[in-house]
């Protein structure tokens, strides 16, 4: 597909590479695409980022038809800039667009507009300092002008890029958690295993009292006997149990996310045990009592990883690991961002340098 490019004629400073936070700064540009039945995906574009126009009655407004994706373009210390498995980000995002009824984009052209745009970007936005990157959101939202509840017909898809540092204050220092035995995140047979907007909305009740009361996050437990442990915030999330690593499986509530699997790769590669299996609450706090608990931290692109220094149950506090960060946790941090920095050798074929 042909791609259109509009200069952007008032480009932005980059900001000081130390006040970068997390997805406060916007890139001179954006790209989009539409969708319609006659014509499928068209009229790609690179254009100066700006506001969106959409008409009120816009179906992504008022039945929340829109999906998203995090990824994120890392510069390596030979200047180069490189992508971190962006084929497993497009898909997943065909995956949700098949749970939203929203419109699947083929993978080579999905790939093709990703790849331009952060050609485009690349040089001026992607900062240079340990740490930092610059995070790719693509997203896409049903854009029929009218109030019926159907299948989307039309949509629009949009990639818009911020350079960003830490996602938590703490960076990698370890965070507290609060277990959330009241509000769900995401039910099997919903759209847990969808990167879609309103399975944010639904989260953020649960994310304040948990701030309020001085904890980062939650800890999801399952929609239907509040018993299994599913994600940490918008993380997935790992435990080192008496020496195995344990992970939620995949029952359909839970985002299979692409750190996720990443971190299940290099452990299983270092000899671990990895079970992907049910965890309960209980058989967590009894790991906590006694003691076998060793390690536990959340995983994402935003974070990489992020260390559970303190878990907080039914009002009372445990702490993990002395509240500070373990072994494993650290060795996984420091493989995966070494591998996305460009600092040692990606032996799995993560890594896509964009020219
Ligand atoms: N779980 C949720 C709910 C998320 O939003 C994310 C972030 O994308 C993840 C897990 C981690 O997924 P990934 O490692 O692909 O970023
Ligand atoms: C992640 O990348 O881990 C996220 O969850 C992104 C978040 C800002 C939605």
């Amino acid at each position: 597909m042909e791609i259109k490019f509009v200069e952007n004629k008032n480009p932005k400073t980059m900001p000081a590479e130390d006040t970068l936070g997390f997805g406060k700064y916007f890139t001179d540009h954006m790209l989009m695409m539409d969708y319609t039945p006659d014509k499928g995906w068209h009229d790609l574009r690179i254009v100066p980022f700006e506001n969106l126009s959409i008409h009120p009655a816009c179906t992504a407004l008022h039945y929340g038809s829109e999906i998203f994706e995090g990824l994120k373009a890392y510069r390596r210390a030979d200047g180069e800039v490189q992508l971190f498995r962006p084929i497993e980000n497009i898909r997943r995002m065909n995956n949700s667009a098949e749970r939203l009824c929203l419109p699947e984009i083929p993978e080579d052209l999905a790939l093709f507009a990703l790849t331009e745009f952060v050609k485009c970007e690349k040089d001026k936005w992607t900062p240079h300092k340990k740490g930092t990157s610059l995070y790719l959101r693509p997203f896409m939202f049903g854009n029929d002008e009218s109030l019926g509840v159907h299948a989307v017909k039309h949509a629009t898809y949009v990639i818009i890029a911020s350079p960003v540092g830490s996602y938590y204050k703490e960076g990698i220092n370890p965070v507290k958690i609060m277990i959330e035995s009241d509000d769900v995140r995401a039910v099997r047979g919903g759209t847990g295993y969808a990167k879609c907007g309103g399975n944010y909305a639904a989260s953020n009740r649960a994310g304040k009292k948990a701030e309020d009361k001085g904890y980062s996050q939650v800890l999801w437990l399952d929609g239907v006997e509040r018993k299994y442990i599913e994600e940490v915030g918008a993380m997935n999330v790992m435990f080192k149990i008496a020496g195995k690593i344990v992970t939620p499986k995949l029952t359909g509530s839970i985002l299979p996310g692409i750190t996720r699997k990443s971190c299940i790769e290099v452990l299983k590669k270092a000899g671990y045990v990895v079970e992907e299996r049910l965890l309960s609450v209980d058989e967590l706090g009894e790991a906590l009592k006694n003691g076998t608990l060793e390690e536990a931290w959340g995983c994402g692109t935003a974070a990489v990883v992020s260390p559970i220094g303190e878990l907080c149950y039914k009002d009372v506090k445990y702490t993990i690991n002395g509240g500070k960060i373990g072994e494993v946790t650290q060795k996984l941090y420091d493989t995966l961002t070494g591998i996305q920095w460009g600092e040692i050798k990606d032996e799995f074929g993560w890594t896509v340098v964009v020219k």
